[in-house]
């Protein structure tokens, strides 16, 4: 049986991480498996154990996070990425603190913000060992090799959702869910899979017809749209300019400087300034690629947008990756100290 080995291989060979219970012991606290789960989506497991700890340090319970400042988490889940997720998270940790507790079945889990068919499957089977569904990136390549399937993704996700159903087993679901996860991670990888340390090895067709590097195949992606824009880094004196994004939209509720709006639309500066090209910072969102044309100078009168800031208050680790890279390049400048990226 495919469970059994991968269960008794997941026994021997579980990776440690911060939100995990070693195998064989069950539920783990519902919230530090929804906010793992939901930092996960952004990034590697190996970036996320230190925004984890931080999190988990801050807001030890998910009434915690519901009480925290949205500024303060904004600021937290910088660098992570994609910040809809950010305040998705906090809008979820305040109804979950409304309702009392997380609940346990997919309906009540889904019902939150943020919340979609994988994140509550997973927490269904991890925290609550509800025999659920649980397919991310590496399930659907583990499954793929397995049945040796040829139809490329995304068309075979019903089929592999299928299996993948099939395959769970009633008894430590949670523990086999993760246990598929560190097989894709650490055996099943992507371009040179460990076939011959595989503990399901004996029962891998593609291992067997030698296409398991080929798998799964994979529909060609459409080119992203290219965009393009500029940002602009005032200074005043020991101040710099910046501003909250909008709630709606692209980085949305974060800290910025003024930009325009990526449209390649000509907006104008948000002052007058003597404005010199910095240089062009590149960064691929999930539906385009945009270059930003980086433009800094001296502000020679008040600024239509944006509040001034004094550098030593001013934190960059707050901005979002794209501003970082814009603000990298404005810190060199000589005439006044500035704080560092990071
Ligand atoms: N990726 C997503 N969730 C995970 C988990 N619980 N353990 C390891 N990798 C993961």
């Amino acid at each position: 049986m495919i469970s059994a080995e991968l269960l008794g291989w997941y026994d021997r060979h579980a990776r440690t991480l911060p939100w995990r219970v070693p195998p064989g012991r069950g539920q783990a606290d519902p919230y530090r498996v929804w906010l793992s789960e939901v930092m996960l989506q952004q990034t590697t497991v190996a970036a996320v154990k230190a925004y984890f700890e931080r999190f988990t340090a801050l807001w030890p319970t998910v009434r915690d996070l519901a009480r925290a400042p949205d500024e303060q988490v904004m600021a937290e889940w910088a660098g992570l990425g994609y910040y809809a997720r950010a305040r998705n998270l906090l809008a979820c940790a305040r109804a979950v603190a409304a309702q009392g507790a997380f609940p346990e079945t997919r309906q009540g889990l889904t019902a939150l913000p943020g919340i979609g068919p994988y994140t509550s499957a997973a927490i269904g089977a991890i925290a609550f060992d509800r025999p659920e569904t649980v397919v991310d990136g590496n399930v659907e390549r583990v499954i793929s090799r397995l049945f040796a399937l040829e139809t490329p993704l995304p068309a075979s996700k019903s089929e592999i959702h299928e299996i993948a159903g099939r395959l769970t087993p009633a008894k430590r679901p949670g523990d086999y869910a993760q246990a598929m996860m560190d097989l894709g991670a650490t055996i099943c990888t992507p371009r040179s899979p460990a076939c011959g340390i595989c503990p399901v090895n004996e029962f891998c067709e593609a291992r067997r017809l030698g296409i398991a590097p080929d798998l799964p195949r994979k529909a060609p992606k459409k080119a992203k749209p290219q965009r393009s824009g500029r940002v602009w880094i005032g200074f005043s004196t020991d101040k710099v300019l910046v501003e909250t994004r909008p709630e709606k939209g692209l980085l949305g509720g974060t800290l910025a400087f003024p930009s325009s709006d990526w449209d390649g639309s000509d907006l104008p500066p948000p002052a007058p300034a003597d404005w010199q090209e910095l240089g062009l910072v590149r960064h691929i969102f999930t539906h385009f690629a945009l270059d930003l044309t980086v433009m800094s100078g001296e502000l020679t009168s008040r600024p239509e947008r944006g509040r001034l800031v004094p550098l030593r208050e001013f934190s960059p680790g707050a901005l979002p990756g794209l501003m970082r890279k814009a603000w990298a390049l404005a810190r060199p400048l000589p005439a006044r100290p500035r704080p560092d990226v990071a």
